[in-house]
């Protein structure tokens, strides 16, 4: 779906990563695919587009949120859930049925959030409504009632978040994560400290989780790797830096479940968003140069 951008295109990202071989790829990796294809969701033109309570189109997201969660919380046990968006409200919904998955109470997971921006945004602290900017704070219980009940009464919480790749943050949403003491690595920890270490610390942090779940936000790439985002900040992620990090999560063997989200085709060059994507899922899941 593209419900919760800005702007149009995001929707068409799970045809993209498809085309750009995504599943010959893992197979070739030795992986068994199993596409249990998309989620149905209303196209923003058949709607009424409004804001409710600082929310655009709510009622939508909420069903995909949960019609993801439903599907991803029933996978049979071994499998490695990855999602694809779609706008990054999506996470919600994925985030939330990983952890619920064999288990209705929902169970203490980490989160690994790789993007440009941290998406901590409440209905109250948004300055454009979009929800795609509001999913952590959701996922810790903060905002909407509908959208943080998803989970029942699970919640992530704050200290069970790393966030890499981070260089826009909206005023008010820089107050929340304060408030909530998310552990943040923003672009100058890259330049400064490195993916290595910043990856050490992150498993280290999140060391006692059984279950990790990596979502992927295309926009943590600099602009010039992954040009097809609907919002992109220069100054991201190298194409390296972005391996580094797949790479020496797939050495932990701790990842769990994942997504990639915000990729769209249409503002994109020949595919190359999503075959970078495409890429990084494949280090992730195990892909070795020697
Ligand atoms: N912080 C901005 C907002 O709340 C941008 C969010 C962008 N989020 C994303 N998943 N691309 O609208
Ligand atoms: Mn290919
Ligand atoms: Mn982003
Ligand atoms: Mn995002």
């Amino acid at each position: 779906m593209d419900l919760g951008a800005g702007r149009r295109g995001v929707d068409m990202g799970p045809s993209a990563l498809r085309n750009a071989h995504l599943a010959t790829h893992l197979r070739g990796l030795g992986h068994t695919v199993d596409d249990l294809g998309d989620i149905a969701v209303a196209l923003p033109e058949t709607l009424d587009k409004h804001m409710e309570a600082g929310l655009v189109f709510l009622d939508p997201i909420i069903n995909a949120c949960r019609d993801a969660a439903g599907r991803v919380a029933a996978l049979p046990d071994g499998t490695f859930p990855l999602t694809l968006g779609g706008d990054h409200s999506v996470s919600m919904g994925t985030v939330t049925g990983n952890a619920l998955r064999g288990n209705p109470q929902g169970v203490r997971s980490g989160l690994i959030w790789v993007d440009a921006h941290t998406d901590y945004n409440t209905p109250q602290s948004s300055p454009s409504g979009n929800i795609h900017g509001m999913p952590v704070a959701h996922l810790t219980g903060l905002g909407d009632p509908l959208l943080t009940g998803l989970g029942g009464g699970w919640h992530m919480l704050p200290e069970d978040i790393v966030m890499i790749g981070i260089r826009s943050v909206d005023a008010r949403e820089r107050a929340l994560m304060q408030e909530a003491g998310i552990l943040a690595y923003t672009m100058k920890d890259v330049d400064q400290r490195g993916i290595t270490r910043i990856m050490d610390e992150t498993l280290e942090r999140l060391g006692g989780l059984e279950r990790l779940h990596v979502s992927f936000d295309a926009d943590a790439l600099d602009p010039t790797v992954c040009p097809g985002v609907g919002t992109p900040v220069p100054g991201g992620l190298t194409y390296r830096e972005g391996h580094l990090l797949m790479e020496l999560l797939s050495e932990s063997g701790r990842v769990t479940s994942m997504d990639i989200v915000e990729v769209n085709p249409i503002l994109d060059t020949r595919n190359q968003t999503a075959e970078v994507m495409v890429g990084m899922a494949a280090s992730l899941l195990g892909q070795r140069i020697m």
